[in-house]
């Protein structure tokens, strides 16, 4: 059973437009934050250490897939990466931005804006 939203009835994945893996991967994100959550909820019920202890792990590994989904939508979605250069949780002053910039040319080669060039 895939763990999607998503209905691809007759639709060839493979011929999946950005736009659509774009829409994919949001849902994706939104599974592995859901799922943090339930594994905390479930951890915070537990007296057993051992199990605890595993479902830590686990919960610890869906983080590491937000972190790989978000990092992924930032090399494919050009607004949201423009989105995470700046950091909108503090004052416009204060902000630190890291790799943003309104000239494309003065932009550092990097995998994730190299992503589908050949
Ligand atoms: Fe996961």
């Amino acid at each position: 059973m895939a763990y999607s939203k998503t209905e691809t009835k007759g639709e060839d994945v493979k011929d999946a437009g950005l736009e659509q893996v774009i829409i994919w991967l949001r849902e994706d994100l939104i599974g592995e934050l859901e799922a943090i959550n339930q594994y905390q909820a479930h951890i915070d019920r537990i007296d057993n250490e051992e199990v605890r202890e595993l479902l830590e792990h686990i919960r610890d590994d869906e983080k590491e897939h937000v972190a790989e989904i978000t990092h992924l939508l930032a090399r494919i979605d050009v607004i949201q990466r423009e989105k995470f250069a700046e950091d909108h949780t503090m004052a416009q002053e204060d902000r630190v931005v890291s790799g943003a910039s309104n000239d494309a040319d003065e932009k550092v080669a990097t995998v994730g804006n190299l992503f589908g060039k050949k």
